[in-house]
């Protein structure tokens, strides 16, 4: 297990300063994106390093939803900048952006793709120590802060990947439920649903007995599938969450509820970031990457974008009725946990129970349904299973790599060809020991800056 150190409580922000200086710290790189750098988050990191002596650089254009070129573009500034330290302060995508500034600007490789997970990249190990790194999370969602991973688009393929590493962790998450105060609703609820799913999938992943040993602890896989220690953390985030979010959602104010979500983004992202997630999010990815001109009610991104928390759960209610016949107990645990009825529950019920009780949820949330509420027809199919792809040809999951063939007839013919459903299809054509492998999952939301480092 491998996991950041975590500080909660309303007002810790103002402590990130005497870290510094405790840690003999001289320069700090403040990474955030243009949304939130006249907001208070940032500017309480700005005070709390100015009180306690630390000087900073402040680069203010982190792209949200951060891609392959904006990645280099923040490591090229930071380049320019002599730290010994950074503070991300924002959303997964700040976070993982630093944790990729982090790596790449300790250790600069001969290739950028030198570090990223195959088959895109190499996945070369990050070779020793990093510089400090603490977390700021403004959302409830991607549990970033205690996660050895650095999702971003590969905008030509449509698709995401990421660098993965124990040693890419922050050194300290700070949780100020103070920071995630006043949300939309709809991007509370669409976070808190990328939470569930961290759960529920690190939850369901395989085992982690199944995983072969590694020749040597530096090439042991962040995502270690689903273990009696992981498993603690993501059965407790699916019980916080299903009590929370719909408070939060009907009430931005309700300040235990908040409290307890940003806690719950941090207890998933313990469990996940060390088992790993599954197809949910392996196939988010394309839904997100291919979107026409769907846009979510509380989102102020110039662009059509479907959230990342949308994205995960709009296929999970299909996805779960599949894979729940390869380990019914824990598929109905999961409801169970969730709030679902499940007194006398059959194995071959665990995927309905399961499926019934997610899309209770999501129209609780007033979240869309199905592929075609974001804008998607059978014709996309193609692009989405090529977008998927990435996700789950990992080396570690040769067998879904052998099993591509499978994985398009699924969904390419059968599905779109001969107008059965997709969720039938699937049951069909796929067999039940690969799809319940655990894949990379990723965080984040939305949107486009431009480059332009600000440096006070
Ligand atoms: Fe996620």
């Amino acid at each position: 297990m491998a996991a950041s150190s975590i500080r909660f409580g309303a007002g810790v922000t103002r402590e990130v300063g005497m870290d510094l200086a405790d840690w003999k710290v001289r320069h700090a790189l403040v990474l955030t994106d243009p949304y939130l750098r006249p907001m208070r988050p940032v500017a309480a990191v700005l005070e709390s390093l100015e009180s306690n002596g630390i000087a900073y650089t402040l680069y203010d254009q982190v792209r949200v939803e951060p891609t392959g070129e904006s990645f280099q573009h923040t490591i090229g500034f930071a380049r320019g900048v002599e730290f010994d330290a950074i503070v991300a302060v924002g959303g997964g995508s700040v976070i993982d952006t630093a944790k990729a500034v982090n790596l790449y600007t300790c250790y600069p490789p001969e290739d950028f793709l030198d570090y990223v997970n195959p088959p895109i990249g190499k996945g070369l190990p990050v070779p020793g120590p990093l510089k400090p790194l603490i977390a700021v999370p403004t959302t409830a969602g991607t549990g970033s802060e205690t996660t050895s991973v650095a999702i971003f688009d590969m905008k030509h393929m449509h698709a995401k990947t990421g660098i993965s590493h124990r040693r890419l962790k922050p050194t300290l998450g700070i949780l100020d439920p103070d920071h995630t105060a006043t949300p939309p609703r709809h991007v509370a609820a669409a976070c808190g649903l990328d939470v569930l799913c961290h759960a529920i999938e690190s939850y369901t992943a395989l085992p982690c007995a199944e995983r072969p040993l590694p020749a040597r602890p530096i090439v042991r896989p962040a995502y270690q599938r689903s273990n009696p220690i992981s498993d603690a953390w993501s059965l407790q985030a699916l019980a916080m969450t299903a009590e929370y979010l719909p408070r939060v959602f009907r009430d931005a104010g309700d300040e235990e509820a908040r409290g307890q979500m940003i806690l719950a983004a941090s207890y998933a992202g313990v469990g996940f970031g060390n088992a790993g997630c599954h197809l949910p999010h392996g196939m988010s990815y394309p839904v997100s990457g291919n979107v026409k001109s769907f846009r979510m009610p509380g989102y102020v991104a110039p662009q059509a974008m479907v959230p990342h928390g949308v994205s995960v759960i709009l296929n999970a209610p299909a996805v779960f009725r599949f894979t729940a016949q390869a380990s019914p107990e824990r598929h109905i645990r999961a409801a169970e946990v969730l709030g679902a009825h499940v007194r006398g529950a059959k194995a071959e019920d665990a995927g309905r129970i399961r499926a019934d009780r997610l899309r209770e949820i999501m129209h609780g949330l007033e979240i869309p349904d199905g592929l075609r509420a974001v804008g998607y027809e059978r014709a996309d199919i193609p692009k989405l299973v090529e977008g998927m792809l990435p996700s789950t040809a990992s080396p570690s999951y040769r067998r879904v790599r052998r099993r591509r063939k499978i994985w398009r007839r699924c969904l390419r013919t059968r599905w779109w060809r001969t107008g059965r459903s997709w969720e039938d299809s699937y049951r069909i054509t796929t067999s039940r020991t690969f799809v319940h492998r655990a894949l990379p999952a990723g965080p984040s939301t939305s949107s486009v800056t431009t480059y332009s480092p600000a440096a006070l």
